[in-house]
């Protein structure tokens, strides 16, 4: 398979389990652990058998698969996916993303290279300009492209006909996507955080693929610890296997990985100085919240939309904070996991009762 990469924009991120991407060394690390088919492709079961539907209709039909669209934090696999979803089909992935595709001329160059069936990934689709998801719906419902050439007098429009592709589109915010676009996806899914099973699963894999010798239990060590998210276990198989070398005889046993985990400071439940810096600022400046992500964020000296794609999801889904219509909150399990005393700071708060039409922030 020939890779075409467009424009791909690699963000740098220190944070150890940071989902986000970790540089060119860790891309090519995480390439090679990349799997290639569905059937090396851990958890996620019902998207996967919904992919599995829509790939073998369309060989059956001998037409491209619907455009999917795959939407969740990052580091959970959707790029990964859609090249499995590419490989399945016997297809060339065109990767390029959002904020890459400045110009019209930019998206019908990668447009008209597309071959019969080729699958087009748009990473931080939510991105895209307006101008340029105006070329998009034509390319994704009628394969064709309007360009206009020339300007002012002589401007004159031409449909220029594109070979029917499938668009994968990927996203960390789903509700910064314009209705138009997401009703034109077939397929619209929503990528889960894994079970420590499942990324158990995947770091087994990943060590043979490495030629690791592991422990069974420091393995499961990992697995607890990675956020639910494989591309941080990858990271953290990596700095155990490095910490092994430098520390130990190369085996990845228990006690290395622990030490290797202190060292980065990732706690039992997975989290880093981010998270606990996170909690910690809504309960000791907050005094538990309510408190919107705006203040947070400014308090903490971070990007708003670090905190929501980046470090709230996981605290979420695992009960640390909840959304309440005033905004975030602690909760008991926060104060509990920093050893603080829970004070709920409004009792009334916990009753469930909320004033209706109170802003969500
Ligand atoms: N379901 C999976 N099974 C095995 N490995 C996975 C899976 N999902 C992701 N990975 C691993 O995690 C890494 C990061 O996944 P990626 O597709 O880049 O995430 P995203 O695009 O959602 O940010 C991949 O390189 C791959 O090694
Ligand atoms: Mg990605």
């Amino acid at each position: 398979m020939v890779l075409s990469i467009a424009k791909t924009v690699v963000m740098a991120r220190d944070r150890i389990v940071g989902p986000g991407s970790g540089g060119e060394e860790e891309e090519r690390y995480n390439y090679a652990l990349r799997p290639l088919k569905f059937a090396q492709y851990v958890g996620q079961q019902s998207l996967i058998r919904k992919l599995k539907i829509a790939v073998d209709a369309a060989r059956g039909r001998k037409e491209p698969v619907d455009h999917v669209l795959l939407h969740g934090p990052p580091g959970l696999g959707k790029t990964t996916l859609a090249h499995v979803v590419a490989n399945e089909v016997g297809a060339q992935v065109h990767v390029t993303n959002g904020p890459a595709l400045t110009k019209p001329a930019d998206l019908v160059g990668i447009l008209t290279k597309l071959g019969r069936g080729d699958v087009l990934f748009i990473d931080e689709i939510h991105r895209l300009s307006a101008v340029i998801e105006e070329y998009l719906y034509p390319a994704m419902e009628d394969f064709k492209v309007d360009v206009t050439l020339d300007q002012g007098a002589h401007a004159r429009v031409m449909t220029i006909p594109v070979q029917p592709f499938t668009l994968i589109g990927a996203t960390t915010r789903l509700g910064l996507l314009t209705g138009p676009m997401r009703g034109r996806f077939g397929i619209s899914e929503h990528i889960e955080f894994y079970s420590p099973e499942a990324l158990h699963e995947i770091l087994v894999a990943n060590a043979v693929l490495l030629k690791l010798v592991a422990e069974e239990t420091a393995l499961w060590e990992l697995a607890r610890r990675s956020r639910g998210t494989p591309r941080v276990a990858n990271r953290l198989l990596r700095r155990v296997r490095d910490f092994a070398a430098v520390e130990g005889n190369g085996k990845v046993t228990l006690p290395i990985t622990k030490s290797a985990l202190e060292l980065a400071a990732i706690d039992e439940k997975g989290l880093d100085d981010q998270d606990r810096t996170f909690l910690r600022t809504m309960i000791e400046v907050y005094e538990g919240g309510p408190v919107g992500i705006e203040a947070v964020a400014a308090t903490m000296g971070e990007e708003r939309d670090t905190l929501e794609d980046v470090i709230e999801p996981y605290l979420l889904q695992n009960a640390f904070v909840t959304r309440t219509r005033q905004g975030r909150r602690a909760t008991k399990l926060a104060y509990e996991h920093l050893g603080m005393k829970y004070r709920p700071s409004n009792d009334r708060l916990d009753t469930g009762l909320f004033e209706p039409g109170a802003e969500v922030k």
